[in-house]
Parts: structure tokens; sequence; C-alpha cells
């Protein structure tokens, strides 16, 4: 159960007023926002123990290492990975594909195939296009259907012995789409090729079990799951980090540096190179247990709740049309009112306190099939209300009057 008023006393920023306004954050599918516990978290950090990890012998240093590496271990333990060197703590879920685009430079070769889905974000679609124009690998679509969900006839289609890599998304930024990931690894690992499946979307919603899931890799952001910006992590199975090269070179990534001939550390120190975020990777671990003491399961029911009034809800608006329909999906509304354009949408509910995003959300691949300059996106969370969504309802139908 969801103690609402209670969980909403946790977020500090939800009482402000914006324009005057209560301030209705639907957003989040950008960014949440953070509880009290993280913030302490991070003010606890500077005002107490900073100092920097794994470099030294004094009583902060240590501090800072132990506080550091507690938080992998309960990264591990959140998305069920074998191995705490498994979990790589990175800058954000585009850096983590970042690393594993760049590394495959030298696993791949021209006229190998690697398979992307039509509803991903730019961060999972211009990596691979780079990785592309390196190797001479060519990539392939996974198409989707008008409901915003993918054809996975054709993605049977597309899979063959020239397959090296599928990477998808588990959750449409764009549309909430939840995609069938299990299907999409299992039909991949038939044919021999890896999956790295784009958490970012879907780490809010629904805590993943890796190990079951059997993804070879996996990344996400802290930012999404009530922790900073900054901070992620990429996942990836022992025997693949093993054949990684690192991503960047710098201090304690090596093994040993001489003029002659530099050799790396093991996983995960070979892909963190450079001074980390330390008070954002300690201030995740702490998002991460706040997140699990309100449990996922009740976390998801009570948005699945939200969607569904939401959904109702602005349908009565005459001209209102919702791109992106599959029964499976996490509580995000994305839609467009006549032919108004969602920026002129965005500024006026912004002046009655609601914030939305509008545009192309990053998935300008997914507005060209809809053939739409964008849309507006509420995406909603488990410190949302019902009496938000009917704010959210009333400024729209005044938007609307005042546009039309
Ligand atoms: N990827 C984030 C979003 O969808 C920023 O808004």
């Amino acid at each position: 159960m969801i103690d609402i008023k209670k969980i909403r006393a946790d977020f500090p920023i939800l009482s402000q007023k914006i324009n005057g306004k209560q301030l209705v954050y639907l957003d989040n599918a950008a960014t949440n926002q953070k509880p009290q516990v993280v913030i302490d978290s991070i003010v606890n950090y500077y005002s107490t123990f900073n100092s920097n990890i794994h470099r030294g012998v004094h009583t902060l240093s240590q501090k800072a290492t132990n506080a550091y590496e507690e938080a992998r271990i309960k990264l591990q333990k959140h998305f069920n990975a074998k191995k705490s060197y498994e979990i790589i703590l990175t800058a954000g879920t585009t850096h983590s594909i970042n690393i594993v685009a760049t590394g495959f430079s030298s696993l791949l070769k021209k006229g190998d195939e690697i398979i992307v889905s039509a509803l991903e974000h730019h961060s999972n679609i211009v990596p691979w296009q780079m990785l592309c124009e390196r190797t001479g690998a060519i990539l392939k679509v996974i198409p989707m259907n008008l409901e915003g969900e993918l054809v996975m006839s054709e993605y049977d289609k597309l899979l063959s012995d020239k397959t090296k890599l599928v990477f998808v998304n588990h959750v449409s930024n764009a549309l909430g789409t939840i995609n069938p990931i299990k299907k999409i690894i299992d039909k991949a690992h038939n044919i021999g090729a890896a999956v790295l499946i784009d958490g970012a979307q879907s780490c809010p919603h629904i805590k993943p079990d890796l190990q079951e899931l059997d993804a070879d890799f996996y990344v996400a952001s802290a930012h999404k799951l009530c922790g900073p910006t900054g901070v992620g992590i990429l996942y990836g199975k022992a025997a693949w980090l093993n054949k990684l090269p690192p991503y960047q070179g710098g201090g304690e990534m090596i093994k040993k540096v001489t003029f002659e001939k530099t050799t790396y550390a093991d996983s995960p120190h070979k892909f963190e190179a450079g001074t980390p975020n330390i008070a954002g990777v300690i201030a995740f671990g702490v998002a991460i247990d706040y997140m699990n003491a309100i449990g996922f399961d009740n976390i998801a029911s009570y948005e699945d709740e939200l969607l569904q009034y939401a959904t109702k809800k602005l349908l009565q608006i005459e001209g209102l049309k919702i791109y992106g329909t599959s029964q499976h999906k996490t509580a995000v509304i994305s839609f467009n009112i006549n032919e108004i354009h969602p920026f002129d949408i965005g500024t006026i509910i912004d002046k009655l306190g609601i914030a939305v995003r509008t545009g192309h959300h990053c998935a300008q691949p997914i507005m060209d099939f809809y053939n739409i300059p964008g849309t507006i996106r509420a995406s909603f969370t488990f410190y949302n209300t019902f009496e938000e969504i009917d704010l959210l309802y009333n400024a729209l139908i005044k938007a609307k009057t005042m546009l039309c």
C-alpha cells in the first residue's frame, strides 16, 4: 500500500509553488524528485567524510571507499547481478551505452549486423550508428506498430548468423510501452547474439532480476530512481567485461604503468578511470534503499491506477489523441490536442504550476513514424495523486480554450 501523505512529505520540492500555483510535477520520466534522505546523504558526505576513494590509507578515504563499495553491493543485490564486479559505476545510461558501443569496435567486422528497435531514445541509437561507421557493421531496426509496440514477427526475420548484438529499451521513454525483453533476449541468444537492455525508463517501476533475464548488458541511471544526476550503472556479465577493452585511460584503471606498456585492472576498476561521483554513488545506494522500502510491487500497482485514471480522464477532452496505446505500459501518457503545437500547451500549463515534457523526447524516429513534431508527455510516479491528474485535466481544458 502507498501511504501518499507520508511519501509526499519525504519530498521537499513537492510543497513548492511554481508561478504562484502548487507544483504538479508530471515530468518524472525525464527525472524524478529526490527524497530528503537522498539530499541529506549528499550533504552528510561533503560535511563529514569527503575524501577520494581507493587512494588513501587515511580514515576519511577509507570511510568514503567503504561507503562507495557498499553502494555497489546494494546495487548488485537490487539488480540481482551475480558478482559485485559486474556492476560498473558510470555517469549515467548514456555513458554506460557508450562504454559498450565503443568497446565493440574491436569485436565487430564489416558486414556484421546489430539490431536496434524503433522505440529507442537517441542515446541507444547514435552510439551504435557511430560504431557502424567505425566498423562497417550494419544497423537493422525492429519496426513498431500504431499502438507503439514492437513487431516481434519482424524481429524474427532480422535475426541471422550475422547478428552480433541486439540493444533495446525495456520501456519506451516517449510512449511508455513495456517491451517483451525476455523474449527478445532468448531469441537473440538462440542465434548466439548478445543483448543490451536500456533500463533507464523501466528501473523506477520494475525491479529487474538480471540473472533470470540473462541480459548480457543492462544500463540505468540513478536520477530516474530518486537518486542524483550524473550517476548510473553498466551491468555486464563477467565474461563480456573481460572481453571489452577499457573506455577511458586514467588513474585507478590500471594494474601497472610503464612507458613501454600498461596493463589494466580487472573489472569494475578497468572501466572506472578518474575520480568518480562519490557522493552521487553513495546517495544512489540511499535512493535504492528508499525505493525498496516502499516496494516496487506497491509502486507498480499504484502507478497503474494513476495511469488508468489519467487515461480515462484525458480522453474526455475532445480532440485529444494518445500516442502509445499498448496494454503493456508504464504510467506515461504522450498526447496531442488537435493540431495545437505541444510547446504551446506546455507553456500555458506551466503557468498553472504543471510540469510536463513537450517535444520529440529524444526519440525523433517515433515522432516521424506518427508524422508529428512532438507530443506532450505526462509521466506519473508513486508520489503523484489523483487530484493532480484532475488539475492537469483542468489546465488542459483552459489551454485548449485559449489556443483554439
Ligand atoms: N530520457 C529522459 C526523458 O525521456 C531525459 O525525458
